[in-house]
């Protein structure tokens, strides 16, 4: 059972504010009655109407990009700065599942199933996300431990990291770092870094789960497939 306006907004008809407008307004019928009550819950055997049209639900897509830098992860940026939906041609209303910094790039997942997102984005649910950061100075194991058993951000102790150094160069005075966690706070990556006393000069996001971005070059995208899909259920049902 679900509300009446999430229904009618995720059947890409309207937002969900302007489907409260129209509940309010008696313009939405359920089984053929009107239906001006806010929390009025449906299933998918209700026949939902507005203004005399039966709504269908939409059809659902989940895309794999690789972003770019330079590129919010939102749906539309206040600042009119190019987002990461501006990349992908589709006439639903897609929107990307968890974020990455304008100057972060590599694997995100964006769909307009709001079930799979949230349950995607659940820590609960363990899934890898791979990052492989390029950092200042030369990383050593007094780094990696704290990083490995968690460190403290914005008050919160972060759940304990597989962390890995793929490389250091003495010369430039950086290092590459991989990094796997399975949470998805704000600048997590940066700020556990900065924990430990190192600046983060490069972020990449080179996995998630089993995805990869195989065969897909910065600023493009693919759909998952229905294996693919199949797949990521399962990982989250195996969980639950
Ligand atoms: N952690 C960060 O700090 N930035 C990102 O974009 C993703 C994870």
């Amino acid at each position: 059972m679900e509300r009446l306006q999430k229904v009618i907004a995720s059947s890409g008809v309207c937002s969900r504010r302007k489907a409260e407008e129209l509940i309010k307004n008696g313009k939405v019928k359920v089984d053929g009655k009107i239906v001006t009550e806010m929390g009025f819950k449906v299933n998918h055997k209700n026949v939902v109407e507005v203004d005399g049209i039966k709504i269908e639900p939409e059809e659902k897509e989940y895309y794999l990009l690789n972003k770019p830098r330079g590129v919010v992860s939102t749906v539309c940026d206040d600042k009119g700065r190019k987002t990461v939906v501006d990349l992908i041609e589709t006439d639903k209303r897609i929107y990307p599942i968890g974020r990455l910094d304008y100057d972060t790039t590599g694997l995100l997942l964006l769909t307009n199933d709001g079930a799979f997102a949230n349950a995607f984005m659940h820590p609960k649910y363990e899934i890898d996300k791979v990052y492989v950061a390029k950092v200042k100075g030369i990383v050593k194991a007094k780094h990696v431990i704290p990083l490995q058993n968690g460190v403290v951000i914005d008050g919160k102790k972060t759940s304990k990291a597989k962390v890995k150094i793929r490389k250091t160069d003495l010369k430039t005075n950086t290092s590459m770092v991989e990094i796997i966690i399975h949470e998805g706070y704000n600048h997590q990556v940066k700020k556990m870094f900065e924990a430990v006393g190192l600046e983060v000069l490069k972020l990449k996001r080179e996995r998630v789960a089993f995805l990869t971005l195989k065969g897909v070059a910065s600023g493009k995208y693919r759909k998952l497939n229905a294996k693919e899909l199949k797949q990521l259920y399962d990982v989250i049902n195996h969980k639950k």
